[in-house]
């Protein structure tokens, strides 16, 4: 059924905006995503490519806590920034929206009453965490505690990031609040959850129609089946999301003042108020439904691992209860990218922001990044980007490969053809071998890509190009076109067409380079890749497996494809990735010690004490002795502070004294203890000071 339609209605996760876009997202939905859309428009698919910023939940709020800001203020910041990155690495959607947009609260609610009409929902009443000072529920993130499964202290009151396990907030032991660090106090709450326990046998009967997931989605998937679904609330008591409908809420008898959707109810509904105001922005309003609610359509989630149960049993979850609406095909999640082996980490600076990126690599950095990214995309198992690997196929693949073979290709035929495409006649075996497999080309690039094998796809275009070098080099038109003219005009005309035939398969990944390529041949009429109409007479895919442009067509100007990328450029985005784990020995501490038990630590005495008495010790020129006052006895300690601190200004200091250490002789002098001392970077000595009596006790 789905293979028959033409109506394709691709997704990418809508990012939540509350910091930029990294590397780490493009490789797991986006890159893909916008591959996969391009292929199928120049496929001559019918296709609606939509994302959108994701406003509302708590990752929102806690920032704009954080920060002191206003929620709304957080996502006018990032939104803007989110899109313009995205559509300067040319992601091609035909509609990027915000969550915060009216269209999306009314859709939202909408879904949310339908829902409800029909008791879909569970209503439970139980007892939540409450922090009494900030006066909120502390839903998911603004609590953590220990972990009840694996120990871990730092666990979020939805997901323990440590061991993976999906948490609630009352499940997390000595809870605390993230906003105010208070003890959060139970307190009685209502809220609406979604029965996935209920729905769990549709669910499985649903995803077993998709043996043709990829593995780790059905493994993932799998392991919440076993593990058992559990019902999941999906409102909460926080000031920031699409408000919760009085009218929903007085069906119930109760208040909807403080209660909002949560984001991941709310969120996926975004793809469907986003393709509303892309159709009411063509004139069409109406239209949306064609792609979301008419069986015909073919819908692809692409997305990152962490969101696999919420695109694939969630979401799939709410639109089977609605009923209305069409069931994803397909969920290509992709699993996680490292970064130069290291696990990507924003919060510690391992990342490489995607504007950053773009300002750093103004020459074609798209097109770059695109197709670097693409040769290592997580498909199956986390994959790593490296500054050295991104080196490597720019220079070894983009430029020496494809941009070697244009720019050789081109440079011949103006020098030695009056820059026009010459006539092919007498071809030999190696000739037509090389138009055989230019035939077979688009249909292997676009296997690939209609398995979500990108990686494939990618390197099979590339492969195009290597065969062109390896026939230019075979043939040696150099030679030829001394002693057979027209072995060499054969060579041409064929190395032309090759380039012409990638200047379309090789549109997906190199948009950029494929219109600069276009220019240099003097080819128009293909179909765009990017939203809008195109003639039915433009070129498609398929047209990329015959000649396409014929003898005596004048070519354009040839220019440089791909500029080499400089071992200076590749240093200085190393400088840039902070180191992961900073050792306290990297930033000029002393280095940590090994670790002591508990035991060790409670072996020391430390007392507080008062120095009485300090005057230079005889022939030692670093040491002091002192008379220290420990209240039940006088001691004399030796400390080697001279050179650091006068007498004056140590007499009258309260200090904390090691009070067992066994004495030492020096200078002929008995050393009954030592003064603890601070000493920072730069060898400065600074005495610790308490407010206590004499005698006490320090641990
Ligand atoms: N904002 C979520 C994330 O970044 C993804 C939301 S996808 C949607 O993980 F389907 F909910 F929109
Ligand atoms: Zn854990």
């Amino acid at each position: 059924m789905a293979d028959a339609s033409n109506r394709l209605l691709v997704t990418a996760a809508l990012p939540y905006a509350n910091g930029p876009v990294h590397i780490g997202h493009l490789a797991g939905a986006y890159l893909p995503a916008d591959l996969f859309v391009r292929y199928q428009r120049l496929n001559g698919r019918d296709v609606a490519f939509i994302c959108g910023s994701d406003e509302m939940g708590v990752a929102i709020l806690m920032r704009a806590l954080r920060e002191g800001r206003d929620p709304q203020d957080i996502v006018d910041t990032y939104h803007p920034m989110i899109r313009d990155s995205f559509a300067d690495f040319g992601m091609s959607f035909d509609y990027y929206g915000r969550t915060t947009s009216a269209t999306h609260a009314e859709t939202s609610q909408d879904f949310f009453r339908t829902l409800d009409a029909q008791d879909a929902f569970d209503l439970k009443t139980n007892e939540q965490l409450y922090d009494p000072e900030a006066e909120m529920f502390l839903a998911d993130r603004f609590v953590v505690g220990t972990c009840p499964v694996c120990g871990y202290d730092e666990a979020y009151g939805d997901q323990c990031e440590q061991c993976g396990s999906s948490l609630s907030p009352t499940e997390l032991i000595d809870p605390r609040s993230t906003l105010t660090d208070a003890t959060p106090a139970l307190r009685e709450t209502t809220h609406w959850y979604l029965p996935l326990d209920r729905m769990q046998p549709w669910l499985e009967e649903w995803i077993g129609t998709h043996p043709e997931w990829k593995n780790n989605v059905l493994g993932q998937v799998q392991s919440w089946f076993n593990e058992g679904l559990k019902g999941r609330a999906i409102t909460r008591d926080v000031p920031w999301g699409v408000p919760v409908p009085a009218d929903v809420a007085a069906r119930h008898g109760l208040e909807a003042e403080g209660k909002v959707i949560y984001v991941w109810f709310d969120a996926p509904i975004g793809y469907i108020s986003a393709t509303k105001e892309w159709a009411a922005a063509q004139g069409t309003p109406q239209r949306w439904k064609e792609y979301w609610q008419d069986d015909d359509t073919e819908l692809v989630h692409f997305i990152g691992k962490d969101n696999i149960v919420f695109h694939c049993l969630m979401f799939p979850a709410m639109l089977h209860a609605h009923g209305d609406y069409v069931l994803p095909e397909h969920v290509p999640a992709n699993e996680f990218l490292n970064i130069e082996g290291q696990k990507l980490s924003t919060s510690r600076g391992w990342a490489v922001w995607l504007h950053e990126y773009l300002d750093d690599f103004p020459d074609y950095g798209a097109d770059m990044l695109r197709y670097a990214l693409a040769a290592t995309l997580p498909e199956t198992k986390d994959a790593d980007f490296s500054w050295d690997g991104f080196q490597n196929r720019v220079n070894g693949e983009l430029a020496d490969v494809l941009g070697n073979f244009v720019n050789r290709t081109l440079t011949f035929a103006h020098r030695y053809f009056d820059g026009a495409v010459p006539e092919a006649r007498d071809l030999s075996d190696v000739d037509r071998d090389v138009l055989a497999q230019l035939k077979q080309t688009p249909a292997t690039i676009g296997a690939a890509y209609e398995d979500y094998r990108m990686r494939e796809a990618v390197f099979e275009t590339m492969q195009l190009a290597r065969l062109g070098n390896k026939y230019f080099n075979d043939t040696a038109p150099w030679h030829t076109r001394t002693d057979d003219p027209q072995a060499a005009a054969n060579t041409v005309h064929i190395c032309v067409q090759l380039c012409a035939s990638l200047s379309i398969l090789m549109e997906p990944v190199l948009p950029d380079a494929a219109q600069r390529l276009r220019a240099m041949l003097n080819l128009t009429n293909v179909r765009p890749s990017t939203p809008g109409e195109a003639p039915d007479t433009a070129l498609t895919w398929e047209d990329a497996a015959t000649p396409l442009l014929d003898a005596g067509h004048a070519l354009g100007t040839p220019s440089i494809l791909f500029e080499k990328v400089e071992d200076e450029q590749i240093d200085a985005q190393l400088d840039k990735l902070q180191s992961p784990d900073p050792t306290p020995d990297d930033m000029g501490y002393e280095p940590l010690k090994d670790t002591i038990t508990f035991g060790d630590f409670m072996d020391l005495d430390l007392r507080v004490g008062t120095v009485t008495t300090a005057e230079p010790v005889p022939d030692a020129d670093k040491l002091l002795r002192l008379e220290v006052d420990l209240g039940f006895e006088e001691r004399q300690i030796l400390a080697g502070v001279a050179q650091h601190m006068a007498p004056d200004e140590i007499v009258g200091r309260t200090v904390v004294v090691v009070a067992n250490l066994a004495t030492k002789e020096m200078f002929g002098l008995e050393s009954q203890g030592m003064v603890l001392m601070a000493e920072d970077r730069d060898g400065n000595l600074s005495l610790l000071s308490t407010d206590s009596e004499n005698g006490a006790v320090v641990r």
